[in-house]
């Protein structure tokens, strides 16, 4: 069996909250806007047993993409499922029509820069992008800021 296929990528639901506030909170990240959901799309993966060990969510900001809240459980990591589930938020990207993907991390630069990502100015990103709470409000402004490759049906065939 393959890594990727040892996880069901899904729809967060309510009952995940708990699971996902750990995974989170562990790694520092922000919970706040979650749980919300008013403009995020939020894709966990689990295992066979239902067990979660993912998360990653789209926003979408005056029609441009902010991808957050990327995380895997620490004894799931190194298996593929960061890589799983970044395709999966660009693929559901591409299906809103969004074509490129803009992030910020404190953590992760080197991780996303090997997978085409590059960094940005703050300055140079989209308006609603800069203005999101994300941007605004929950990173601190040390935090890079990076743009994905353009996403499109070379890049990202389907959704897992
Ligand atoms: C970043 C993260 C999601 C990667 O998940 P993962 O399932 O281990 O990722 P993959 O299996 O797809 O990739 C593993 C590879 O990425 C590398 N990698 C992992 N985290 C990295 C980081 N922060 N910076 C650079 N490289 C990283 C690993 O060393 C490994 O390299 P290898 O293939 O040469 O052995 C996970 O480490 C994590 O949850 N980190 C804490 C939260 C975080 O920083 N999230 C990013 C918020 S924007």
């Amino acid at each position: 069996m393959s890594h990727q296929s040892r996880w069901r990528i899904r729809s967060v639901s309510r009952a995940d909250w708990p699971r996902l506030e750990g995974l989170l909170s562990d790694e520092d990240l922000p919970v706040q806007g979650v749980q919300a959901g008013a403009s995020g799309q939020f894709l966990v993966a689990s295992d066979a047993a239902g067990t979660i060990a993912g998360l990653v969510g789209l926003e979408i900001h005056g029609g441009h993409g902010l991808l957050r809240s990327l995380v895997v459980a620490a004894p799931a990591r190194g298996c593929g499922l960061g890589g799983t589930l970044v395709r999966a938020v660009e693929a559901l990207a591409r299906e809103r029509e969004i074509d490129r993907l803009f992030l910020l991390t404190t953590t992760a630069a080197g991780y996303f820069e090997r997978r085409g990502y590059v960094r940005v100015e703050r300055h140079a990103l989209p308006g609603p992008i800069r203005r999101s709470e994300e941007f605004t409000q929950l990173c601190p402004a040390s935090a890079v800021a990076m743009a994905s490759p353009v996403i499109d049906a070379g890049t990202v065939p389907s959704r897992p």
